[in-house]
């Protein structure tokens, strides 16, 4: 893969959190301590309660693309042992801020999640994984190091845009989307996305890519950003099994 193609993901992400971009605003001491009593966030991503362990205990999460100082600090305030992992620098900045704010153990780690090298087989109990799989442009060495890095039994979250988003255009003049993009999307091949590194891959790549790695999937959600767009995005709980 282009070495450069992450270069600029990861300025492009780094300007943003000097923008204050909401994705990368920490959380604060009342948001870990509604966590702590039972309320999960709507402000941000976070998996549905079902899909997490009651008690997080020694639990081994790794947060995948998951800086920000979001889920990372609430995961750690209940008692897991966090790894976060991110190419961006600045957004790794905003968990620090945070750990050190509320004294909390989190592991803090720059990397592309395409290589994840560093971490021992068998190793996470949980893999989270933000929306970032449209910043890279192939999704299979992430899936087959997850299906590694993780034990047995292991779930693997991962949240992603529904590819309709990417074929659709919104006409403002007569107030209608039209599809008029192919997938798989490159917004480099769109003269109107400038340095904007971003790809619409397709439900197979998705959900095919992590059953051809080992996975089970074991539970979908949607939902919609808001109400007045069409931008949806989904979210699948998916199982390591051995029996392959
Ligand atoms: C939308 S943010 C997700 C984090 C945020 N806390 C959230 O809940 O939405 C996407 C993150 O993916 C990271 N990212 C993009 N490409 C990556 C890569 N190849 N390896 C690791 N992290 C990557 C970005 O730096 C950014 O922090």
């Amino acid at each position: 893969m282009d070495k450069n193609i992450f270069e600029k993901v990861r300025a492009n992400i780094n300007e943003l959190v000097d923008k204050n971009v909401k994705w990368s605003i920490y959380v604060t001491h009342e948001e870990i301590e509604n966590f702590m009593n039972g309320s999960f966030p709507s402000r941000f991503f976070f998996p549905p309660k079902e899909w997490l362990p009651v008690n997080l205990d020694g639990v081994k999460i790794l947060c995948l693309a998951g800086a920000g100082g979001q889920q990372a600090p609430l995961l750690a305030a209940a008692g897991a042992k966090v790894t976060v992992f991110d190419l961006s620098e600045k957004m790794l900045e905003q968990d620090k801020i945070v750990a050190q704010r509320e004294n909390l153990e989190i592991i803090i780690e720059q990397g592309n999640m395409c290589d994840l090298s560093r971490f021992s087989d068998n190793y996470f109990d949980i893999i989270i994984n933000a929306p970032s799989l449209f910043y890279i442009p192939d999704t299979k060495p992430v899936f087959k190091e997850c299906y590694r890095v993780l034990k047995n039994n292991g779930i693997f979250i991962m949240n992603a845009p529904n590819p309709v988003n990417y074929i659709l255009e919104y006409d403002s003049e007569n107030g209608v989307y039209v599809a008029c993009n192919k997938l798989p999307y490159k917004s480099f091949e769109h003269e109107n996305q400038g340095d904007w590194i971003e790809y619409g891959h397709t439900l197979e790549t998705y959900i095919g890519g992590q059953i051809q790695c080992g996975f089970a999937i074991i539970g979908f959600y949607e939902n919609r950003k808001n109400e007045d767009e069409f931008e949806t995005e989904f979210m699948t709980r998916a199982i390591k099994h051995n029996f392959h």
